[in-house]
């Protein structure tokens, strides 16, 4: 079954020059992929009609928030997806934020990806199933929307360390079972074109979410080979 191949690209490409070569590189695979571009560069992959997110959101709509990129303005340059609660990311917010940025996502139409993972101290302790839940349970307090989850060990982003295939399925299928509808659940962390086909394998992911990896538009293109058969 097909995947969905969702790229963060994080901080990696840092000039229009390196931009616009990705996009020429990637230009015909640009149906199978949605791309999580720095803010800045978003209008690029729109105009050469890729399908495109951020990799945040502010928890505000409009207003007086210095550097914040809001909900609002995301949805009308013509992004459709939003990266919320990412592990770099959740040492400056909180529970309360990651469920205010999700509401506004929603509230303005973007399609929400939530990020959720344990780190490498609770996966020890084997407690990555309570960590999940309860980022989960407070990010969607009082949300009854649909959205997609990713889950990605902390341990595993750009570590080159994955879970076995058979923790990640465990994981897959208790997220699954914490919706009453049939939601789509992403796996990231150091998915890369070397593993894809083992991890592919694994029947209830949905998709994959890839940050380094994906900088290379041929790894990429690998990767899409293998998860679109
Ligand atoms: P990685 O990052 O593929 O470099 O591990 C994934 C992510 O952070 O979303």
């Amino acid at each position: 079954m097909k995947k969905l191949i969702f790229v963060n690209l994080k901080m990696y490409l840092n000039t229009i020059k390196d931009i616009q070569n990705y996009i020429d590189n990637l230009k015909k695979e640009k149906d199978k992929i949605v791309i999580f571009p720095q803010a800045i560069y978003i209008n690029e992959f729109i105009q050469n009609n890729f399908h495109t997110g951020t990799q945040n959101i502010s928890a505000y709509e409009k207003g007086a928030h210095t550097g914040e990129i809001s909900a609002l303005s995301v949805k009308d340059i013509g992004a459709e997806y939003v990266l919320i609660g990412h592990s770099e990311l959740r040492e400056y917010e909180n529970n309360k934020t990651i469920n205010q940025k999700i509401k506004s996502a929603l509230d303005n139409n973007l399609k929400v990806v939530l990020c959720i993972g344990e780190n490498l101290e609770s996966y020890n302790q084997n407690k990555t199933k309570e960590i999940i839940k309860n980022q989960i349970e407070k990010a969607l307090e009082k949300i009854n929307q649909e959205i997609i989850i990713s889950y990605e060990p902390v341990w595993a982003i750009g570590t080159g360390l994955t879970p076995k295939e058979e923790e990640i399925k465990d994981i897959i299928d208790y997220i699954k079972n914490l919706f009453n509808y049939q939601i789509k659940v992403l796996y990231g962390g150091s998915v890369s074109e070397k593993n894809i086909n083992k991890l592919k394998q694994i029947k209830n992911i949905d998709g994959f979410l890839i940050g380094s990896a994906a900088v290379n538009p041929n790894n990429l293109k690998k990767i899409i080979e293998v998860t679109q058969k």
